[in-house]
């Protein structure tokens, strides 16, 4: 028996220490000087100018979503079918609609020549995920979206430490978005952080990240101006924006700074085990040529060659029988436009007019990748999918 699971175990027993330590020594655990410890650690990590900590993945997309809606009003926003139903959700929750553009083999990421062809004058933003640890964009596409003046926004959630050119992904866009759930490139058990260079959308961020409060502006002249635009509220409970209570507390900030010491070690070793991955499956009988120049890969893809239903059910039960655990579908279970939240809001459109998503939907899925998987199960993985 192979006997691989999806995910390690990312807490530490040190971890453990540290967060029982801060416990121990500390009466303040509600958001306060560590979450902004770590909101300065990660940007100085990523190269960006701010970051705010929030308490999911999911919570960075639906924040990022509100304020580009209050920044710009209604319209469409693109977005990948290969990615996380909160992508989708976010876009729909802030009265934007999604406009699904097929993704590319080689990064499961959308195409951008097709991202460029849907673009129109409702266009409002471009959200794009980095698929399991690949990186999605490329100099042509922020070219292209600078020219034209839309705003691009990244899912960089499962891609933490990904990079295009040598930069970080997640520093490209007008802002991005990570997840520290348990089971991504590091952990706060759960958390997120919205990432940006843009002054006032971090501005815009901070007040929708609590119930909307101007109190919660660190830029004095926004708030003064708020304060004398509202003379008859008090500063102190004048509410902006429709905002959320989104928060992380100390204690997941804690671990936040803790598990960051071990973040590029730990990439470093996936990177290897997916490179290792890679040369070593059939590219007769599996899809090889990924883009690999920046990944940090998340999870192994595992994608047909050629479509065959019969092969691909032969494929789960091998995997079955050795106890390999795996997700059909890849990132997000596949093809998101075919999801019934989504049917539901967009009866007209036919998802599978997205056609390689329906063939990583039906011909794809992933199994684990994590820095202590050793390199005799990848290649003991590798003998095992090249029998099928
Ligand atoms: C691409 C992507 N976006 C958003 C999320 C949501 O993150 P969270 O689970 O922290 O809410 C995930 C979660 O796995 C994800 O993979």
């Amino acid at each position: 028996m192979l006997n691989i699971p999806l995910m390690s175990n990312n807490i530490s027993e040190e971890d453990k220490e540290v967060l029982a330590d801060f416990i121990r020594t500390s009466d303040r655990f509600t958001n306060g000087p560590k979450v902004r410890e770590f909101e300065e650690a990660w940007s100085q990590w990523l190269g960006v100018k701010h970051s705010l900590f929030v308490n999911s993945g999911a919570s960075a997309n639906y924040m990022t979503m509100a304020v580009l809606r209050e920044l710009y009003g209604p319209g469409e926003v693109i977005v990948p079918p290969i990615a996380w139903s909160s992508d989708i959700s976010s876009v729909f929750a802030a009265g934007f609609t999604p406009v699904f553009v097929d993704v590319d083999m080689s990064t499961l990421a959308m195409n951008e020549d097709e991202i460029l062809s849907h673009i129109t004058d409702r266009t409002r933003a471009v959200l794009l995920t980095h698929v399991l640890g690949l990186n999605g964009l490329s100099q042509r596409l922020l070219d292209e979206l600078d020219r034209r003046g839309i705003p691009l926004i990244e899912d960089v959630c499962e891609s933490h430490g990904t990079t295009m050119n040598g930069k970080k992904c997640g520093t490209f866009g007008l802002a991005s978005n990570f997840s520290f759930y348990y089971a991504h490139h590091m952990s706060t058990i759960e958390g997120g952080v919205i990432c940006t260079n843009n002054d006032r959308v971090y501005q815009m961020c901070r007040m929708f990240r609590s119930h909307g409060m101007v109190r919660e502006l660190t830029d004095e002249d926004m708030k003064r101006e708020y304060a004398e635009k509202y003379p008859d509220l008090r500063p102190e409970f004048l509410f902006a924006v429709p905002g959320y209570n989104m928060r992380g507390t100390e204690l997941n900030a804690v671990l936040g700074l803790n598990q960051l010491k071990r973040l590029d070690g730990n990439n470093a070793r996936r990177v290897e085990n997916f490179k290792l991955y890679v040369k070593n499956l059939d590219p007769e009988k599996y899809f090889t040529d990924f883009r690999m120049d920046g990944q940090v890969n998340y999870a192994f893809i595992v994608l047909l060659r050629q479509a065959s239903r019969e092969k691909f059910e032969r494929l789960t039960e091998l995997l079955r029988s050795e106890n390999v655990e795996f997700r059909r579908g890849t990132a997000g279970g596949g093809n998101l436009a075919r999801q019934p939240f989504v049917r539901k809001r967009l009866p007209d459109f036919d998802p599978s007019t997205l056609k390689n998503t329906d063939f990583i939907h039906f011909y794809g899925l992933y199994t684990g990748n994590y820095p202590s998987l050793e390199k005799e199960k990848i290649l003991e993985l590798c003998k095992l999918l090249n029998r099928v």
